[in-house]
């Protein structure tokens, strides 16, 4: 189901596009605050992080196998860069993704993110003909509990102290949404 980027996808006040070598600065800048690397895999971001992330997707497509494909969020009346998302595409089965998604705190608050995942969602399920999504969340990260149950997913379970997480046991909840149930909330 590997498929290239078909370039930007638009939603209103925002758009995503392929990370880009300028990208750098505004990645670091928002990924190494303290607020926003808490519940996400980084301890720190630094420039290194930043350019080995775009220099990893130079080359890369969504919905091969295995992979994340990491996407810019930018917003369209500024041009500027607020924060990216990434879409997984299962191992074992390529209809399966998985979301994650991250914003600079400079513009949480405002419904970014729940368009940007609208706009990514239309392209999983539409363009590459996904089957099912899910997005896995830490339990104590009550904005991206809330943005995944705003955007109709449903939460499938509560993982209790399943992973070793930042020198404690920490605690996760899995969301998923599967196409049918996309078209039908679009639709209504
Ligand atoms: C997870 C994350 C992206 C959620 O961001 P967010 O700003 O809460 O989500 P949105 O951009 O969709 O904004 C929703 C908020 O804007 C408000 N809002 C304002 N205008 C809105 C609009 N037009 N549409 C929707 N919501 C709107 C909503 O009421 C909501 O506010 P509330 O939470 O106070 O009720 C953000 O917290 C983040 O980047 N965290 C750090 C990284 C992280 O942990 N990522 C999750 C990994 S799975």
């Amino acid at each position: 189901m590997g498929q290239l980027f078909p370039g930007p996808l638009s939603s209103g006040r925002v758009c995503l596009r392929r990370l880009e070598a300028g990208d750098a600065e505004a990645l670091c800048h928002y990924r190494s605050l303290p607020e926003v690397a808490r519940y996400q895999s980084w301890e720190s971001f630094g420039p290194n992080d930043a350019e080995s992330l775009i220099h990893d997707h130079r080359d890369r497509e969504p919905g091969i196998p295995g992979t994340w494909f990491q996407m810019a969020i930018v917003e369209s009346a500024t041009g500027c860069m607020i924060g990216d998302c990434g879409l997984r595409c299962l191992i074992d089965d390529p209809r399966q993704m998985e979301l994650g998604v991250t914003l600079a705190t400079s513009h949480q608050g405002r419904g970014y993110a729940t368009e940007a995942l609208g706009c990514l969602l239309d392209f999983v399920f539409g363009t590459l003909g996904a089957h099912r999504v899910s997005a896995v969340t830490d339990a104590d990260n009550a904005r991206s509990a809330a943005l995944f149950k705003r955007l109709g997913f449903r939460q499938e379970a509560h993982f209790i102290e399943n992973i070793w997480f930042k020198g404690q046991w920490g605690s996760e909840f899995k969301f998923a949404l599967l196409r049918r149930e996309w078209e039908l909330r679009q639709a209504g």
